[in-house]
Formats: structure tokens, C-alpha cells, sequence
């Protein structure tokens, strides 16, 4: 052969690489709605950054006349590129050949480009879009599945992992996205399962569509699996980029932070804050209200926002540096903390520990969700996480009690005792063990009974709710005892956040030596 004709052949192979499984099922793909996995890299990555790994990797599997089609590429594009200039590797499958299965070599290929983010210290995204494990490899496919669930645990809280599920992702394939920290789904065109629709009618004679069972909306509102969801393919891989800016490349990097002349003004008031805080204490208002008037240009990447929607959590930057927030939604269920909630935001503070993240919280908590439901279901346990992942975490904490802080849930929610660093109250503030409504139940019972005898009990509970509003709900108890660090007017909240998160830009602190703790899972 001579040079020219060594040329010719890498070209030709380049061009079988790209061509995937061909014409006819690109075309099918794109009448599904559905992009191809390299236009969907195009679409993720900064333009022309792209590096592609393994191009002429193909299929070990002889039988079933699949040495006839040997196929480049083995239906997964692997490699490298940039997203705002910064390094991340990355894993495409490429469903029109052999339906994006996985097989041997298609995980190894995965396997290399997580072991490369993991020795560089760059984020791993995975484009999913497969049929599952490739059914005529057998174990081999199985086992290059353990391979792929074995690294993302030893990634895990090293360097950020994404899925972005663009198609189907059934069986056991669900759960290495379920180990990674996020998963973004597609409207109509995403759906994962461990069992599909007709196992399930089968065994249990259910009867379910696919998209009941496993789309997009089910993940992000019903069962929580799903942290992002998007419209369209193009949405969905445009709020990727995102996430990516805000976080860092991996557990030793800084975190982010934007310098510039057209940051919002570190000393700015926040003027809607107080307008927004209701006079009588059961009324709702709406919490990301309050993080948009705090946080800079009122920008907040919220997380699970159709999940648990009684606590908020997302990424935001103040000054410039991103921070995660966390906060009880008193517009959902009065802001009570459920199992639901606790374990949102259990993983969220665990995520943001990892990755040196500084934490937010906003407080306005009545409690835990009272009820069999909740009791039955473990909210003990589950709540007990969320206050585990504070108390274990040592970035930097802040918190600011807008309203209520009442019961367990006070001690929960980012309080002194479990470590936080600065915590500030508004005058508005109630600090207490409970609710007025109960506590004047059992303080003033005799007096009630009185009351009642007289008929006038209306006016005698309003009178001793309100004593005891005076006496105990206010934050002046607990400001005595040091237990938050000042009472703050809502204007000054940005202000005072940023200069606490400035002082604390040193913060070195290290938990016990131990292997890992137990956490109550
Ligand atoms: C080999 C597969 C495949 C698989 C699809 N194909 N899934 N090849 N192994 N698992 C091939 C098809 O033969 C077809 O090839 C092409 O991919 C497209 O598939 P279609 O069925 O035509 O596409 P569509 O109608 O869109 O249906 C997609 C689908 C369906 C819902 C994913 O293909 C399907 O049900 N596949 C099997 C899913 C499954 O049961 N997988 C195993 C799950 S268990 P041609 O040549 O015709 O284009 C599992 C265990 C993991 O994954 C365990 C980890 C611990």
C-alpha cells in the first residue's frame, strides 16, 4: 500500500465511524424527534472543541451474523471537548446501531473516558439513549454494566457526573445514572424503568403506558429520580451547559466565580424582601421570591423544582461565587419538612459538601409533616438524613431564619448546633419548640376549658396565641443565647450573606478520621 493509499483507507474508515448504523436509521431517529449522538455533542459542547476516542472500536460478538455488519464506533461515540472552555469527557450512544445496546467493548469505551475524567479531575456526561444490555453478548454485556456502576461510585464526590437520558434507559442500565449526581430528561422522548410495561402486565396484570411508567414527568414529579426536565433535546443539553459553569471540575478545584464590571452590586438592598413577608404568620409566600431578590440578578438553577416542592434547592452565585441554596417553601404544604423533602435536600447538601460548595438555607419550618403516611413510611430515618448531611458538612453554612423555625425542624435546618457558621434571624423571626396553636393547647389548657364554659373561646385562644407570640416565637430568645449570630433587617441580606461567606473563604475544618460514616440510609 502506498502513503496515499494508507490516507485514503483512514479516511474511509473515518467516514464508516461516522456513519453509524447507516442512512435509513438516522432518518428514523430523526423522525422520532430525536437527535444523533453526534449532533447532540455539537449541541453540548463549546463549537469544534470536540476529540473524539475509540472511533474503529467495533463489536467482539461473532453469532447471530453480527461479524457480517461489523459496525465502528460500536454504538457509543466517546472522547472530549470543552463546555466554557473547560475540560469534560463525555459518552454519546448512538441508538441506531444495534439500538445504542451495550455490549463489551461499548462499555469499555465508557469505562475509558470515565477513568480519564476521573486521573484528570474533569466532569463525566453521558448522552443515554440505548435499548439496554446488547442481548446477543450475554454476561459480557452484564459485566461491562458492573464496570460502568464500579466507576461511578469511585467518581462519586470526585468530579461531577451527569446523565442526560434522550431515550430509553431500561433494566439494570438505570442505575448508573442513578448513581450519578444528576439526571436531565426529555418530554416524550425519555423514559427509564427497571421494568418495562409488558413484564409488568405479566406479573402484576397493571396495565401502564411507557410514559406513565417511566417519562420524564413521572421521574420529576412523582418519583424524584429525574433532577432536570426539559422541553426539547436543544433545551435540555442548553441547561447542561449550565449546570456545568456553575459547579467546579472536581472535589480539590475552587468554585466557580465570576469577576467582572457587570456583576450585580455586592451592596445592593434587597427591596421586595420585606413587601414579601406576609404580617399574619400562617400566610404563604413564595420562598424563590426571596432567593431571587438575594441572589445575584435573581438567577437560580433550581434542582427537583417539580419534586418535594415544600423545600426549594439549586445553584445560584452570590458575588459571583456559586453557592447552593436550600429553602422551606411556606407557598407547599406551610413548609413542612416530609420524606420527600428531607431527602432532597439531604442529597443536594451532600452534593454541594463535596464539591466545596458554600451553603444558603432559608428557614420557615411549622415541623415534620404529621401523619400515619409519613410515620409509616420512615420519615424518622428520612429526616434523619437530611440532618445527618448538615451536620456532616463542612463548606462553609449560613443561614437565616425569614419566619418560622419550630421543633426538631429548627435544630434540622442548617441550625448553630450542628455546625452552621453564621446564623441570622429577621425581627419577624419565631424560634420555638412549636406552633402557638398547640402549645397554647397544652400551656393554658385550664384556661381554655374556662373559656369554652363562657363561650367565648374564639377570643381567648386568639389572646393567648398572641401572649405567647410575645413570649416565645420571637428571635430574641435565642439571639440572647448566641444561637444565631444577629437579628438582620430583610434589606440587608445580600450584604450580610456576602460579607459572611467572605470571612469564611478560609474555612478549614475536618471531621473525625474514620472510614466513612453511617449514615441513616
Ligand atoms: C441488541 C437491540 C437491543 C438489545 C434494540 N436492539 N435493543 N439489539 N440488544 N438490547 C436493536 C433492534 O434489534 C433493532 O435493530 C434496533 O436496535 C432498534 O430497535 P427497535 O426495536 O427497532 O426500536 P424501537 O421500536 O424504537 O424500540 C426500542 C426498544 C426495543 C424499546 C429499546 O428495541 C426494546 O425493547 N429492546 C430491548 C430492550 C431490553 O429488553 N433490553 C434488555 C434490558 S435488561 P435493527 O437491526 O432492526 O435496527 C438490561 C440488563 C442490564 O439491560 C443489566 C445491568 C445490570
Amino acid at each position: 500500500m502506498t502513503y496515499s493509499q494508507k490516507l485514503q483507507e483512514l479516511e474511509k474508515r473515518k467516514r464508516k465511524a461516522e456513519e453509524g448504523g447507516g442512512p435509513e436509521r438516522l432518518a428514523k431517529q430523526h423522525a422520532a424527534g430525536k437527535r444523533s449522538a453526534r449532533e447532540r455533542l455539537e449541541l453540548l459542547l463549546d463549537p469544534g472543541s470536540f476529540i473524539e476516542l475509540d472511533p474503529f472500536v467495533t463489536h467482539r460478538c461473532t453469532d447471530f451474523g453480527m461479524e457480517s455488519q461489523k459496525i465502528l464506533g460500536d454504538g457509543v461515540v466517546t472522547g472530549y471537548g470543552t463546555i466554557a472552555g473547560r475540560t469534560i469527557f463525555l459518552f454519546s450512544q448512538d441508538f441506531t446501531v444495534f439500538g445504542g445496546s451495550l455490549s463489551g467493548a461499548h462499555a469499555a469505551k465508557i469505562c475509558k473516558v470515565m477513568d480519564m475524567a476521573l486521573k484528570v479531575g474533569a466532569p463525566i456526561i453521558g448522552l443515554n439513549d440505548s435499548g439496554g444490555a446488547r442481548i446477543q453478548e450475554g454476561v459480557e454485556s452484564l459485566g461491562g454494566y458492573a464496570e460502568i456502576f464500579w466507576r461511578n461510585v469511585q467518581c462519586s464526590g470526585v468530579i461531577p457526573q451527569i446523565s442526560v437520558i434522550l431515550g430509553p434507559c431500561a433494566g439494570g442500565a438505570v442505575y448508573s445514572p442513578a448513581i450519578t449526581d444528576y439526571i436531565f430528561m426529555v418530554e416524550d422522548s425519555s423514559y427509564m424503568f427497571v421494568t418495562g410495561p409488558d413484564v409488568i402486565k405479566t406479573v402484576t396484570h397493571e396495565d401502564v403506558s411507557k410514559e406513565a411508567l417511566g417519562g420524564a414527568s413521572t421521574h420529576a414529579e412523582k418519583s424524584g429520580v429525574c433532577h432536570f426536565v426539559h422541553p426539547s433535546e436543544q433545551a435540555c443539553l442548553e441547561a447542561v451547559r449550565k449546570l456545568v459553569e456553575l459547579l467546579p471540575s472536581n472535589n480539590l478545584d475552587q468554585t466557580p466565580l465570576l469577576t467582572g464590571s457587570t456583576l450585580d452590586p455586592a451592596d445592593r438592598d434587597c427591596k421586595a424582601i420585606a413587601q414579601l413577608l406576609p404580617d399574619s404568620p400562617n400566610k404563604p409566600y413564595d420562598i424563590r421570591l426571596l432567593m431571587a431578590d438575594v441572589f445575584d440578578d435573581g438567577n437560580i438553577m433550581e434542582v427537583q423544582s417539580h419534586y418535594a416542592q415544600n423545600i426549594v434547592v439549586g445553584f445560584t452565585r452570590l458575588a459571583g461565587q456559586t453557592v447552593g441554596v436550600v429553602g422551606n417553601q411556606p407557598a407547599h404544604l406551610a413548609g413542612c419538612l416530609d420524606i420527600a423533602a428531607s431527602l432532597k435536600a439531604a442529597r443536594f447538601v451532600r452534593f454541594c459538601d463535596s464539591f466545596n460548595i458554600p451553603l444558603v438555607t432559608f428557614v420557615d419550618v411549622p415541623g415534620f409533616l404529621p401523619g400515619t403516611a409519613q410515620e409509616y413510611g420512615g420519615i424518622i430515618k428520612h429526616g434523619a438524613k437530611l440532618l445527618y448531611a448538615y451536620a456532616e458538612a463542612t463548606v462553609p453554612k449560613l443561614a437565616v431564619i425569614t419566619r418560622k423555625a419550630y421543633g426538631g425542624a429548627y435544630d434540622v435546618m442548617s441550625s448553630k448546633h450542628i455546625r452552621s457558621d453564621f446564623n441570622f434571624a429577621y425581627p419577624t423571626a419565631e424560634i420555638a419548640v412549636m406552633g402557638p396553636e398547640g402549645a397554647i393547647n397544652i400551656l393554658y389548657r385550664q384556661e381554655i376549658q374556662q373559656a369554652e364554659k363562657s363561650g367565648r373561646v374564639h377570643e381567648e385562644r386568639n389572646r393567648l396565641a398572641q401572649l405567647y407570640r410575645d413570649k416565645f416565637a420571637n428571635p430574641y430568645k435565642a439571639a440572647e443565647l448566641g444561637y444565631i449570630d444577629g437579628v438582620i433587617l430583610p434589606e440587608d441580606t445580600r450584604r450580610v450573606l456576602i460579607q459572611s461567606l467572605k470571612v469564611l473563604s478560609g474555612k478549614r475544618e475536618r471531621g473525625p478520621s474514620r472510614k466513612h460514616g453511617n449514615i441513616p440510609l
